[in-house]
Order: C-alpha cells, then structure tokens, then sequence
C-alpha cells in the first residue's frame, strides 16, 4: 500500500522570478496551516521560519481557558489546539475562532485517561512536529460539591485529574516542547494552593474549607518548579499563575469575580514571555504571590 503523505509541500520562487532561491511550504493535512517555511537562496544560507506559535490550552471549552486560547490566537496570532474533554465542545470552540480569522484545531483531551493523553501528544506531534506553549489549565474544584463523597474520593478525583493528569501529560508533552526554540509552560494554580497565604488568617479566604482543591494546587505549584528544572536546559519559561476569583463555572459564576478575559490576563503574559522573561515565578495580574 502506498503510504499518505503526512505533509503538503508548495515551493514558490524566491524572490519573484529569481532563479537562485525558492520558498519550501511545508502545511498539515488538517488545517492547511503552514508549519514552517524554508527559504533556500543559495545551497549554503538556509533559513527556516516558524510561520506561527503552536499553543496547547487544556480545557479550552470554558472559563478561564476559553479566554485563554482567544487572546492568543486572535491577538498573539498563535495557532491553539483546543483541549477539551468532549470533543464536539473543542471543535465548536476552534471553528468559531477560525471563522474569525484566526488560527485553531481541536483536540479531545481527557487528563484522567492515559490513552487520551497519548493520542493527544501523538496527533501534536504528527501535525506541527513540535509544541511551542502549553497551558495547564484544566482544573476541578469538588470541595464541598457533593455531601456524599467521602474524603478518599474527594482526594483522589481532585488529585487525579489537577496533579496526576497534568503531570502525565506535561511529561507526555515534553519532547515536543524540548524541540520548539522558546518553549513556554503556564501552569494554572491558585492563591488557595500557597503554603504562606494558608498561614494568614486574616484573609477573606482562610476560612474557606477546600483541603482538597487547596492541595491540589500547592502540588501543581511543585510541578511547575519541576518542569521548570527539567526543561531549564533548553531556555523554556516555566511559571504558575493564580487568575484571581473568575465568574466561571467551577465558582458557581461568583457574582464579585473578575471575567474570564481579565482572569487570562496574566496567563497570556506568561505565555507570550519572551528571552528576557522570568521562569520559576507564582504570580497573579496584580504581582507576586509566596509560595
Ligand atoms: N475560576 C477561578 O476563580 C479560579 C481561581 C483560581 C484558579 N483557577 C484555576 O483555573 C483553571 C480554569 O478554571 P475555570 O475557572 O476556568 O474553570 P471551568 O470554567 O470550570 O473550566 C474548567 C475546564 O477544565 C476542564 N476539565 C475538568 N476536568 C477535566 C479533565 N479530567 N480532563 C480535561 N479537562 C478537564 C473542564 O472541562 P468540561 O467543560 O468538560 O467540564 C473545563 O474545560 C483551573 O485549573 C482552576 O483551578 C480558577
């Protein structure tokens, strides 16, 4: 059988008319989207630009990811691959940003399923060969959500999917970000998940009783600074962010809380960080948080 080419190759003179140099376009089969384009105008100068940022926004669907993923595609011109658990809700989501001019695909992504998490890397990889941003944003938030739930499976259905399933896929994800040129990691964490602020009793917040969420996301701090180590070596920036309390469904659609594209805001900065960027850092849109 005859193998389907995984790539659409278009070469074009360069400049126009020119005899010496031709521009290679190397596009996905999915979206038409370039990958890369290589500028061959003499056998020794070969430059290879990167059409666009390949950005991977879990839980993309709503909230706070949802924001996300517009921001960067219409305003940072980077192509998101919508992250979500159903799939019809992704691919909603990629094709209205599409239909607004922008670039977006869509990806069902489940971060309690192995198997979901492998597919997820492997269809990245096979159509951009690469994953220039990664943002941990998918998230639950059970404490006190359902008076039947013991505390074992409070834990465990908070851990599993916040920590296990955002490791898992970090680490899935990891060669990919290892062969982009400015890989950037942002994970969504709280100001509930700080060990300093859980020791100051006079915020509004203190008495709120969510252990679980609240653990979950001192862990997911931890695994930034993890990632943030292993992936030190190749320049990426690696930072965690609390957006703050956001109207959005895992609060209920708090009536005092920010919107989803102010809750975004810091999460698109860390995103979009360049050289010069911090790595390492807890941080919210107004500075610094303790860890
Ligand atoms: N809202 C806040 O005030 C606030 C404050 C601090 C931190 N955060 C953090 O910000 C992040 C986004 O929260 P949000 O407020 O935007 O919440 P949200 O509107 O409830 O969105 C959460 C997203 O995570 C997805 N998700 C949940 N479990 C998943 C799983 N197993 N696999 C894949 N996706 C899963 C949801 O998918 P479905 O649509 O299928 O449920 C949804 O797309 C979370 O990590 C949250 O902890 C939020």
């Amino acid at each position: 059988m005859v193998p389907v080419p995984r790539t659409r190759l278009s070469i074009k003179r360069y400049p126009e008319g020119s005899t010496t140099g031709f521009i290679l376009t190397t596009t996905t089969p999915h979206h038409c989207l370039p990958s890369f384009v290589t500028i061959f105008n003499h056998p020794q100068h070969l430059h290879q630009l990167r059409m666009s940022t390949i950005t991977l926004v879990t839980g993309a669907n709503q909230g706070i990811g949802l924001s996300t993923a517009i921001i960067l595609a219409k305003q940072h011109n980077h192509h998101v691959i919508i992250a979500s658990r159903n799939a019809d809700a992704g691919e909603k989501v990629a094709a209205s940003i599409r239909n607004d001019g922008a670039s977006a695909s869509s990806l069902q992504l489940d971060l309690t399923s192995d198997g979901s998490i492998e597919a997820a890397a492997k269809t990245i990889e096979q159509n951009h060969g690469r994953l220039d941003v990664l943002i941990n944003n998918a998230g639950v938030l059970l404490d006190g959500k359902n008076p039947n739930q013991s505390t074992r499976d409070l834990f465990t259905e908070t851990i599993n999917t916040n920590v296990i399933g955002t490791a898992v896929l970090t680490d899935a994800l990891l060669p990919l970000l290892r062969k982009s040129s400015q890989p950037r990691v942002v994970f969504l964490s709280s100001r509930m998940g700080s060990l300093h602020q859980a020791t100051v009793t006079d915020t509004p917040f203190y008495a709120v009783d969510y252990k679980a969420y609240d653990a979950s996301k001192a862990a997911v701090n931890m695994l930034a600074l993890n990632y943030a180590r292993i992936l030190d070596d190749v320049g990426a920036k690696v930072n965690a962010v609390c957006p703050q309390l956001v109207k959005t469904n895992l609060t209920g659609y708090v009536e005092y809380g920010i919107t989803t594209d102010q809750g975004a805001e810091r999460v698109v900065e860390l995103a979009t960080l360049d050289q010069d960027g911090p790595t390492r850092t807890f941080s919210d849109r107004d500075g610094s948080i303790a860890w």
